[in-house]
């Protein structure tokens, strides 16, 4: 085949967007207002959750979500380690810590299985409390992470939470609007959760994101933080006494989103089923393609009951199968690979990090890579592919006939 661009993904916009971006603007409301409100009520809606508050994007709906649940110095939150970066530095805002969890490297979800060992070695229980042996921290709470689309086992996130005095859980959906497991939607466990509406997403605003909570006192406090901690919000104040200024008793941020991406939402709302019935279609054809194609990579798991939207679609190389004997030798293949793909107009990306790797927790926390194996391995051997509504089957056919060709080039030349 000819040689053809194809992106990683590519948001879904048309006129009606356009259109909808043009009417805001027309009205001279641009700031937060009824726009992100109908925006707001439609995801929420959507995922059968009782609300929706829109901010500015997902690591600020974690921000704020932390806040609101007394997330702070002098407290241990559990996050997987690997995610993308936002979802540590999220707790890390808060003053609390980060301590970072494994994964399973077949679902890139935290592994549950091991959370009971990992209590056990780094917590005391005294006064009823888990204490961090090391530093005297409580452990507090837990953020799940519901990677590229797919839900965590979230029962056993939460069964576990329980289990250590009632962990906060908070579900870091950034990736997983749509996901289910059976027919609950994330968000509908009985935890809050974040989803994010970045370019890279199923629906995007922009930037943007959202917590969605069903608690109607947890959701008026994260109301509240995201405009300043003001007593009334803006839309309240223009309608009665506008000209006094509020009241600000606690310390908040200004996290809105603004009306013009509030409409481009609600626009992309309307697209949603659409686009995760087309992203699902384009999936499971490289389900079907792939493994007599290129055998060197394991395609994505869906465990059984479970609904993957597919926001990446991210291989794992296999290093017996690209004749490697170590995760950081096939680590160099998969880079060349990637490499070499990219000249041939396709790109690819890791899938994403993991955050025991990274500068800032390195440097605060001490971690080596071998601490946390299963996140080692997904960081160095993930794979994500192309995927987007408006993929051709020559764009994939394309994908996959390169991924062939390259790697059995790579191999030959061993
Ligand atoms: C798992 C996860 N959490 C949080 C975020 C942050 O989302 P945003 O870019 O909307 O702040 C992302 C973004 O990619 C993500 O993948």
């Amino acid at each position: 085949m000819t040689y053809r661009k194809v992106p990683i993904m590519k948001p879904y916009f048309d006129e009606e967007e356009a259109k909808a971006a043009a009417e805001a603007l027309a009205s001279g409301w641009v700031a937060q207002g009824p726009r992100v409100a109908e925006f707001e009520k439609a995801v929420a809606a959507h995922e059968g959750c009782a609300f929706g508050v829109a901010t500015t994007n997902c690591t600020t709906a974690l921000h704020l979500l932390m806040v609101a649940m007394g997330f702070g110095p002098g407290q241990d939150v559990i996050v997987p380690s690997f995610t993308f970066v936002a979802t540590g530095n999220a707790v890390e805002y808060t003053g609390a810590a980060a301590v970072l969890a494994d994964v399973d490297p077949v679902t890139f979800n935290i592994n549950v299985s091991l959370l009971d060992d990992f209590v056990a070695e780094r917590y005391a229980f005294r006064d009823g409390k888990w204490i961090n042996k090391k530093t005297g921290n409580r452990l507090s709470g837990i953020v799940p992470v519901n990677e590229f689309g797919l839900c965590a086992d979230i029962p056993a996130v939460n069964d576990f939470a329980k289990r250590y005095g009632g962990l906060k859980v908070i579900e870091d959906s950034a990736c997983a609007l749509g996901a289910k497991i059976g027919d609950t939607h994330q968000g509908g466990f009985g935890n809050p959760s974040a989803v994010s509406f970045h370019p890279r997403k199923s629906i995007s605003t922009g930037e943007g994101g959202m917590a969605l909570i069903n608690d109607p006192e947890l959701a008026e406090h994260v109301r509240i933080l995201r405009s300043h901690a003001a007593s009334v919000s803006e839309v309240q104040r223009n309608a009665g006494k506008g000209y006094l200024l509020p009241e600000y008793n606690e310390l908040g941020f200004n996290y809105r989103m603004t009306d013009i991406q509030g409409a481009i939402g609600c626009a992309q709302m309307k697209k949603l089923d659409f686009i995760a019935a087309r992203r699902a279609e384009l999936a499971h054809r490289y389900d079907r393609l792939l493994p007599d194609a290129v055998p060197w990579v394991r395609t994505p798991f869906v465990p059984e009951g479970y609904t993957h939207i597919y926001q990446t679609y991210c291989t794992m190389v296999i290093p017996e199968a690209v004749k490697c004997k170590t995760v950081d030798e096939a680590n160099a293949f998969r880079n060349e690979w990637m490499d070499r793909l990219e000249q041939a107009g396709i790109a690819t990306r890791q899938g994403t990090h993991a955050l025991h790797t990274l500068g800032y927790y390195v440097n605060k926390y001490g971690y080596r890579h071998e601490d946390l194996p299963g996140a080692y391995a997904c960081d160095r051997l993930s794979l994500a592919i192309p995927l987007y509504v408006e993929m051709t089957e020559e764009d994939q056919d394309y994908v996959i006939e390169q991924m062939a060709e390259i790697a059995a080039d790579m191999l030959k030349n061993e």
